[in-house]
């Protein structure tokens, strides 16, 4: 698939596309287990403010294409189905669903992560300096939702285990 007619600027903007694609992805997931979470309140919440944080992340990506004079109607969000499989599991409202929830926002929020510090990457390499700060603002904020699931499996997993252990459903 390699050409001599990949540039840095090519590369760069195939990259963005993906990034578009995996942000409405991380929209559409967040909001499918923000509708269904009901005991976990303090989860939930911060999927709701990370939500906040990802639209933003969209518009990031939308304006750095702007800037580089993508045509926005050009393409379509290639669908990711990162996390088909997993939010299959979610949805069949498996007794563990907040477990597999937490596991693949776990797993998704450390890909978002290294494909922004792949986005700087080549917006380094192909000299659009510009972009830098808007990309390593939603790389910070990927960070740090990585951090706070990491830090909360084991409430997560406690309640889980109680609220089941006392005969109730824990699921979501
Ligand atoms: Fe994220």
């Amino acid at each position: 698939m390699s050409s001599a007619d990949e540039t840095p600027r090519s590369l760069f903007v195939v990259g963005l596309r993906n990034a578009h694609a995996m942000e409405k992805e991380a929209i559409a997931m967040m909001e499918r287990q923000i509708a269904s979470i009901e005991k976990y309140p303090e989860m939930k919440a911060k999927l709701e403010a990370h939500l906040q944080e990802t639209h933003g992340q969209h518009q990031r990506l939308d304006r750095i294409l702007d800037e580089l004079g993508e045509d926005r109607s050009a393409f379509k969000d290639m669908a990711m189905n990162l996390m088909g499989n997993v939010n299959a599991l979610t949805a069949s409202m498996a007794d563990d669903a907040i477990l597999k929830s937490t596991f693949a926002n776990f797993a998704f929020e450390n890909f978002e992560t290294a494909a922004y510090k792949s986005l700087i990457r080549m917006a380094e390499l192909d000299g659009h300096t510009a972009a830098i700060p808007l990309l390593e603002q939603s790389l910070s904020e990927e960070l740090a939702m990585a951090r706070w699931i990491d830090e909360h499996v084991d409430d997560v997993t406690t309640r889980y285990v109680t609220v089941s252990h006392a005969g109730h459903d824990a699921s979501l």
